[in-house]
């Protein structure tokens, strides 16, 4: 298999790899990065447990060849946190209990995020629309779904505190 070179920016930090042109951004991460917080769930784009940012997008990293994020910022769960403090969304999991086994919960939060990033303010609906893809087995999504609106409640009011 062809190899080829490229620069992966994982959580803030650059890679120079060198990986096979068939590779998932999944393997790399898991296997050449050693960053196992994103998951192997199905391998097949259905389950969501492998969810990370690239650029802002959520992606199902089991379907997007490593060479195809060349270059592009990827986030994972582990690299939501800043200056040692959980995200917001991901406090509020915790606080919520919406975490079970704990499998789908780096996919669950990482979609979140990138649904709180382009709409602050979800209502129920489209929280539960947008975390259509993503699977738990364990929690019967309603404590995930509590997580996601208190997350946002708590943005929009650390928001109005930074401004004001
Ligand atoms: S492992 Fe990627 S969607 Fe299931
Ligand atoms: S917490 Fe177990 S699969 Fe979601």
């Amino acid at each position: 298999m062809n190899k080829l070179s490229v620069n992966l920016r994982v959580n803030g930090r650059g890679y120079d790899l060198e990986v096979a042109s068939n590779k998932t951004l999944l393997e790399v991460l898991r296997d050449q990065l050693n960053l196992p917080d994103t998951k192997y769930g199905c391998g097949t784009g259905e389950c969501g447990a492998c969810t990370v940012l690239i650029d802002g997008e959520v992606v199902n990293s089991c379907l997007t060849l490593a060479a195809a994020a060349d270059g592009r910022e990827i986030r994972t769960a582990v690299g939501l946190e800043k200056n040692g403090q959980l995200h917001p969304v991901q406090q509020a999991f915790i606080e919520e209990t919406a975490v079970q086994c704990g499998y789908c919960i780096p996919g669950m939060v990482v979609k979140s995020v990138g649904l709180l990033e382009k709409n602050p303010d979800p209502s129920e609906e489209e929280i539960r629309h947008w975390l259509e893809g993503n699977i738990c087995r364990c929690t019967g999504y309603e404590k995930i779904v509590d997580a996601v609106k208190s997350a946002s409640k708590k943005m929009a009011s650390a928001e109005v505190k930074a401004v004001g």
